[in-house]
């Protein structure tokens, strides 16, 4: 028996007249495959966001297809005055961040944005992998050209967080935790990540590629298992869809009017931002660094934006890269 690969049943029902049915029979016998392994394939396609609708004696039919983002969905609902006004949409790319770092090298200005439907190679912090699936989530990166020290990038990782935060508050009626430095987490488990990375030039950060990707319309088994207890999606906790192209719009919103106050006024009003709506401060948690496990109480973010962490001996170190193991 041939494998039945999802394209050749797609093309079958798209092949159809508009309100005609296939028979299970002819599908069946079209592609040499069991009805079991029809069923199956109507299933995946379901889980990708196709309707089809099953008529006993009647067969299947295509009623709906995953909702894609366009380029006119995006821009009519933008309330920017930059972010995403230099707008990139893919169907498919490796990463975003590769796609957009390439065009900040060609010289693409402040607030270049690149959106895929679907990311093969998609990378998260610590170089883990970020499973994005086509149609149902928001991954995307956005330019930034701050005019300020290398040293900063910890202050604009934590901006993210509160801007993202903004923005899928406004979109689903969730109690939003951040996790330092920049998880969102709704009971416990993340429904986003961030990812900066940046191209300096001696002391000077020449841009800064910061990367979002919001599970937005991800399903249960969309998630990869062993990430499936520790993560869940908006539709999952909220109960129903979100509008994705809303949701970038309103990212993009709040991600601007902080970045710009955080220009005029620095980092301070970020900082308290951020501190209102963390899960870790004032509570026993180990951290991962590069150095080993260093255990201790966060108090709160130090001026650079690093974490600052009350040993057992009462002095507070600033940490800045690793990894909340536990948080009690
Ligand atoms: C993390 O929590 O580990 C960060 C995840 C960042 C994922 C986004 S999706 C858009 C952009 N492209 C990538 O390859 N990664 C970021």
């Amino acid at each position: 028996m041939i494998n039945l690969n999802q394209p050749s049943l797609l093309a079958l029902l798209e092949a159809a007249d508009r309100d005609a049915y296939v028979s299970g029979e002819e599908i069946s016998k079209r592609l040499n495959v069991s009805r079991t392994a029809i069923w199956k394939q109507i299933r995946k396609l379901e889980a990708e966001g196709y309707v089809i609708e099953a008529v006993p004696r009647l067969g299947y039919r295509l009623v709906g297809r995953p909702s894609r983002l366009t380029r006119q969905e995006v821009q009519t609902r933008l309330q920017t005055r930059e972010f995403g006004r230099h707008l990139h949409l893919f169907d498919s790319v490796s990463s975003t961040q590769d796609v957009l770092r390439e065009l900040a090298e060609e010289g693409a200005p402040e607030g270049t944005l690149v959106i895929a439907e679907q990311q093969t190679q998609g990378r998260g912090r610590m170089g883990r992998v970020w499973v994005s699936p086509p149609g149902k989530g928001v991954w995307m990166s956005l330019l930034l050209r701050p005019q300020v020290p290398l040293q900063a990038t910890p202050q604009l990782t934590l901006l993210a967080a509160v801007a993202l935060r903004r923005a899928v508050s406004a979109a689903v009626p969730l109690d939003i935790g951040i996790k330092w430095p920049n998880d969102l987490l709704v009971d416990g488990k993340k429904i986003s990540g961030i990812l900066l990375e940046s191209a300096a030039e001696e002391e000077r950060l020449r841009y800064v590629v910061v990367g979002l990707g919001i599970s937005a319309n991800l399903e249960p088994e969309d998630y990869p298992e062993d990430v499936a207890s520790k993560a869940v999606s908006l539709k999952m906790a909220a109960g129903r869809p979100v509008d994705r192209a809303e949701l970038i719009a309103v990212t993009l919103k709040e991600f601007e009017e902080l970045y710009e106050l955080y220009l005029r006024d620095g980092f301070e009003p970020i900082r308290a931002l951020w501190e209102a709506h963390s899960i870790n401060l004032n509570r026993k948690t180990t951290l991962a660094t590069p150095r080993g496990p260093i255990e201790g109480i966060p108090r709160g973010l130090n001026d650079m934006g690093g974490l600052l962490v009350e040993l057992s001996d009462g002095t507070l170190m600033p940490v800045y890269s690793a990894e909340i193991q536990s948080s009690t």
